[in-house]
């Protein structure tokens, strides 16, 4: 009688969880908005809403992009870095790093080599590094875009001035990509060191929109102390806030931090939030990162099968490649660049996409932009 009903009441309870998932997946799925609450109740039974979601994410995916993978040839410009980042591996304090600066003429040879390689985006990023002040970054844009104007010339280069980003984008740099690392406030302050500020870096994010740039966003996921009450902020952040692009990867321990023993995230979750993020916001520019690479062999074809469509492959010298390691056993050490192309050509064929030469930029359905219109105009910015 006792295990009768225990039987009975939790067969009840199931039924209850399996409505309140259908109810929200559904309105996920038709509506692109939850409530936080929502988000963090799909996180936290995801097992029985994945493959549904990874289903639903690519059929929009396709709808949207068709079988195209978009591709971004990623220079990592330099090392050096003003910041302390606790999770970094090229955080200030790290003295085990070999530190380098690319030159100008090193840079453009990079840029000439992706152009042959066929990309159209060129992602210069670095650390924090003020030897690239102003002076020395408007000259070096100035030449890329006036060597390859049908290109996008993104950044990736931290917190700055505003007149900075605004130099910047007037002398030809048309994207930003600036990773918010998480939307709790306190979540940041214990991935960061105290001088660094949230508030500051949102604020960045939106001074970069409000200049005209298209922006990335994004969080890393299963960073030290992050729940699912944390995830679920970010899910609602990247719903309202509409970054062009979102960029996550699971977090990597890096062996000279603090948070050396601190444990990865995970492929599955990773996976399960490329999707949610899909659905919450369809066009977006949705990575499958080198950290998903770096954690599975086959890391990046699964984030695609998840909802990803764009990848980021390494552009970089090789003999400055191991230099820029964030993470433990970052994936494309010691590869060519053409290496790299070819290899995700040939990937992304397996599981049904096509890189394609294009500058890659995001593509609003029509209901998107009968939105966006609405809230320009109730923002009184029209
Ligand atoms: N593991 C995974 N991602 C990392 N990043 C930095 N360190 C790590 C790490 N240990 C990410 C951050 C940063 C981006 C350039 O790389 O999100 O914004
Ligand atoms: Fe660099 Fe595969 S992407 S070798």
């Amino acid at each position: 009688m006792f295990f009768g009903c225990c039987i009975l009441k939790s067969g009840k309870e199931r039924e209850e969880v399996e409505e309140k998932l259908k109810r929200i997946t559904g309105k996920l799925i038709r509506e692109h908005s939850l409530e936080e609450e929502e988000y963090r109740y799909l996180i936290d039974h995801r097992e029985e809403v994945r493959d549904r979601l990874a289903r639903e994410a690519r059929r929009v995916t396709e709808q949207i992009y068709g079988d195209e993978i978009f591709v971004r040839g990623l220079i990592e410009f330099t090392n050096i870095c003003r910041n302390d980042c606790l999770y970094c591996g090229i955080r200030n304090s790290n003295e085990n790093v070999e530190r380098y600066r690319l030159t100008e003429k090193q840079i453009l040879d990079c840029c000439a080599e992706g152009y042959e390689l066929g990309y159209r985006t060129f992602v210069l990023q670095g650390g924090e590094d003020g030897y690239f002040s102003d002076e020395v970054l408007v000259p070096l844009i100035r030449k890329i875009r006036r060597e390859y104007p049908e290109c996008a010339i993104t950044l990736s280069i931290g917190e700055r001035e505003r007149a900075s980003y605004q130099a910047l984008f007037d002398a030809g740099a048309d994207r930003y990509l600036l990773r918010h690392e998480t939307a709790d406030e306190g979540h940041y302050r214990k991935l960061h060191p105290e001088r660094m500020s949230f508030r500051h870096r949102m604020n960045c994010l939106r001074e970069l929109r409000e200049i005209g740039y298209a922006v990335g966003a994004g969080f890393m996921v299963g960073s030290p102390f992050q729940t699912s009450r944390e995830l679920a902020e970010d899910l609602k952040f990247i719903e309202t806030f509409r970054p062009e692009m979102c960029g996550i990867g699971p977090f990597i321990p890096h062996r000279d931090t603090p948070f050396r023993d601190e444990p990865a995230g995970t492929l599955e979750l990773t996976c399960f939030l490329l999707s949610v993020i899909r659905l919450a916001w369809p066009s977006v520019l949705l990575p499958a990162t080198t950290a998903l690479g770096t954690i599975d062999p086959r890391g990046r074809e699964k984030g695609v099968l998840s909802g990803a469509n764009v990848v980021m492959p390494n552009l970089s010298p090789t003999e400055v490649r191991r230099n820029y390691e964030l993470y433990n056993d970052k994936i494309c050490m010691g590869d060519e660049s053409a290496q790299c192309r070819s290899c995700l050509d040939m990937r992304m064929r397996t599981v049904g996409r096509r890189v394609v030469t294009d500058r890659g930029d995001l593509r609003r359905t029509p209901r998107e932009e009968v939105n966006e219109e609405e809230s320009r105009k109730k923002n009184g910015t029209e």
